[in-house]
């Protein structure tokens, strides 16, 4: 036993963990906002922030002491009981979000369950059973069953069929395609899609957020629920508080998690216009959704946001991450896209190896997705120099790998 880790790791010892993760063969113990420490104290700039969740960066003391004066008070009792924190949560979400009734949960795949149910019964209620979602190619919504079968990839779905048939598929940006489902089908009851496509490489829709806007006229149009996924885009993290705030339009069903606890689980599901009022009571519910110790970590975290002009701040950064990546990285062939602290790189081949080389030769953490996209998801509230020396650390990695 010592500070950081329960026991030395017994490599010669059969692990007792389900082998579902591919895993990199390194351990941080600790964390300090954009770094990240092995046990021997090796520091590593952190640009994937647990994959978009700490967005306030590691081990942040506000948030640090509201876990803990929050843990030494009260951590939970039930959703039959009023619960002061969750109410001020959803006071303070609704408020950033634009959104007029929130449920808590867990995750964003059980956020993700709340929005499919929520489609379901919108449905149902109107006289339409077996409803049908409109999703898109190569998004990413959740592991779960009805999650994985809205996901837009066949590696995820392997091996759990039958899937849910619940789900309508087109190209991520087409409309053509759903105005065409429209006009052969009377069985929809919503569009659900990622503003940014994140798990997918980091799409944006060929017409930018205009997509979003043509999507909402389309729903409009047939009575549809408009339901975005800012699971991975919320919490500031495209420089809006969600993504859909660099349109005019709302949603009628948001979903989010991540960023929400900058790394405590909890996600909402999250109604306005005709999805108010859809789920009554009775008809949803969470043991650990909304806990006091969970709300007031969402409380927290949102007003420390607001309060550190963290969403400003990933605005301007992550412009200036895409620009310098642009000029440095121009001639190779690569697009630099995204926006705020959402960047993908692409690359013209497989770079899934620059993981490793950035990890151990520049101490930098990165993610590869979608087998060619260089993958950046720093904390909102990184400094200028700490960007600079993202810039100093990768560029020359991306620039050896493609010579
Ligand atoms: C857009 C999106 N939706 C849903 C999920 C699933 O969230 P969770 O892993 O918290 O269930 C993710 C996770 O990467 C995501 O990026």
């Amino acid at each position: 036993m010592n500070q950081y880790t329960p026991a030395p790791i017994q490599s010669d010892q059969p692990s007792h963990l389900m082998p579902t993760y591919g895993r990199q063969q390194i351990a941080f113990v600790r964390g300090r906002g954009s770094y990240l420490y092995t046990e021997d104290g090796t520091e590593y700039l952190d640009a994937l922030t647990g994959i978009a969740v700490c967005g306030l960066g590691h081990a942040h003391p506000v948030i640090a002491d509201a876990i803990a004066e929050q843990a030494h008070t009260l951590i939970h009792t039930s959703n039959i009981f009023e619960i002061p924190w969750q109410t001020a949560a959803a006071q303070k979400l609704a408020e950033v979000s634009g959104m007029d009734e929130i449920f808590f949960s867990n995750s964003g795949a059980e956020s993700n369950e709340g929005a499919i149910k929520i489609a379901r019964k919108y449905g149902n209620d109107r006289g339409i059973h077996n409803g049908k979602i409109i999703v898109a190619d190569h998004s990413f919504h959740g592991r779960t069953i009805a999650t994985l079968s809205a996901t837009g990839n066949k590696k995820v779905q392997a091996g759990f069929e039958p899937l849910v048939d619940s789900f309508l598929r087109v190209p991520y940006g087409d409309v053509a395609a759903i105005a065409q489902l429209a006009s052969e089908r009377d069985d929809i009851v919503a569009i659900f899609v990622e503003p940014i496509q994140g798990e997918g490489g980091v799409n944006t829709a060929p017409q930018g957020f205009h997509y979003l806007e043509q999507l909402r006229e389309l729903c409009d149009q047939h009575n549809w629920l408009l339901m975005l996924d800012e699971v991975q885009t919320g919490n500031g993290r495209t420089g809006k508080y969600f993504a859909y705030q660099h349109t005019t339009i709302k949603p009628d069903v948001l979903t989010t998690a991540k960023g929400l606890g900058n790394g405590f689980p909890i996600g909402a599901v999250m109604v306005a216009g005709p999805a108010v009022g859809v789920l009554a009571a009775g008809n949803h519910g969470s043991t650990y959704g909304g806990t006091a110790l969970g709300s007031r970590v969402v409380y927290t975290v949102i007003d420390t946001i607001l309060k550190e002009n963290a969403v400003e701040n990933a605005a301007q950064i992550g412009q200036y991450l895409v620009e310098q990546f642009t000029a440095r990285l121009a001639h190779l062939n690569v697009t630099v896209r995204g926006f705020g602290m959402m960047i993908g790189i692409e690359l013209p081949k497989d770079c899934a190896e620059l993981v490793a080389i950035a990890r151990d030769t520049k101490q930098l953490i990165i993610n590869v997705t979608a087998g060619h996209v260089v993958r950046l998801l720093p904390p909102l509230n990184m400094t200028q120099q700490q960007a600079d020396d993202l810039l100093d650390r990768l560029v020359p990695v991306i620039q050896d790998f493609l010579k």
